[in-house]
């Protein structure tokens, strides 16, 4: 379903990934691991067209979509949730919802795409509509971040690192939540520095170092002494 060849991106003069490749099939999980700095969420943006590409190619369903506008991306059914809860406090929880769908133009379909998010994955959310986002906890929050990137309907989601700064029970369901999304037919790239909880509902593990794929392939590669090392110690 996405298919990414020799990405080389960043910022400006400043190159930060070289040469990754990574190839996600429909409906896998795909996480992303690696230290700080690594490029994992400049990973995450190359496809969403938000740093500068300057080699290789980004495939999605078979079409070329490297550097295609962001608003074309959503269309085509990515869908992008940014590091840090990126909710606006200042709306409520339902503005925040309407505003994912800002693409769609009936209201009547918004409301209904709206309930079918919050009845679906999201029943917490139910009673706090028209509670100000800056209300929720955390979790919440996130959960809201995550609810409002499916209000476009999307089969691929990108989430960074949905999981900072949660409580470990708060974490574990919203790892559930995310499997349970994934299990309804939606691709995940997700990056996570939380890797022991976020490998295991993981397809696939990337581990991206100095913006380069360091090791790549399913669960076993967490036998590997050096990721265990690194990741998975004091995690
Ligand atoms: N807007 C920017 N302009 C210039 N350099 C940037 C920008 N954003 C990130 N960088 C640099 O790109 C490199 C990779 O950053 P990136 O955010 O992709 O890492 P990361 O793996 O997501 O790290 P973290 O785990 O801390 O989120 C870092 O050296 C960072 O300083
Ligand atoms: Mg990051």
């Amino acid at each position: 379903m996405l298919q990414i060849k020799n990405l080389e991106s960043g910022y400006g003069k400043m190159q930060i990934l070289f040469g990754i490749n990574l190839n996600v099939k429909p409906e896998e999980i795909v996480v992303l691991i690696g230290p700080n700095g690594a490029g994992k969420s400049t990973l995450l943006k190359s496809i969403f067209n938000l740093v500068d590409i300057y080699n290789g190619k980004i495939i999605y369903k078979n079409k070329d979509i490297t550097r295609m506008p962001t608003h074309e991306l959503i269309e085509l059914g990515i869908s992008y949730v940014p590091q840090g809860r990126q909710v606006f406090g200042n709306l409520t929880v339902k503005e925040n919802l309407e505003m994912g769908a800002f693409l769609t133009k009936e209201k009547e379909l918004i409301d209904k795409k709206l309930n079918e998010v919050v009845e679906k994955h999201f029943p917490d959310l139910r009673k706090r509509l028209n509670d100000y986002a800056f209300n929720l906890s955390g979790g919440q929050q996130q959960m809201l971040a995550i609810g409002r990137a499916l209000m476009q309907d999307p089969q691929l989601l990108l989430l960074d690192e949905p999981s900072l700064g949660l409580a470990p029970k708060i974490m574990k369901g919203l790892f559930r939540k995310i499997l349970e999304i994934n299990e309804e037919g939606v691709a995940v790239i997700i990056v996570e520095q939380n890797a022991k909880q976020a490998t295991k509902i993981a397809d696939r593990i990337l581990v991206l170092e100095d913006g380069k794929v360091a090791l790549s392939g399913n669960k076993g590669i967490l036998k590997d002494k050096r990721i265990k090392k690194i990741y998975l110690g004091g995690r």
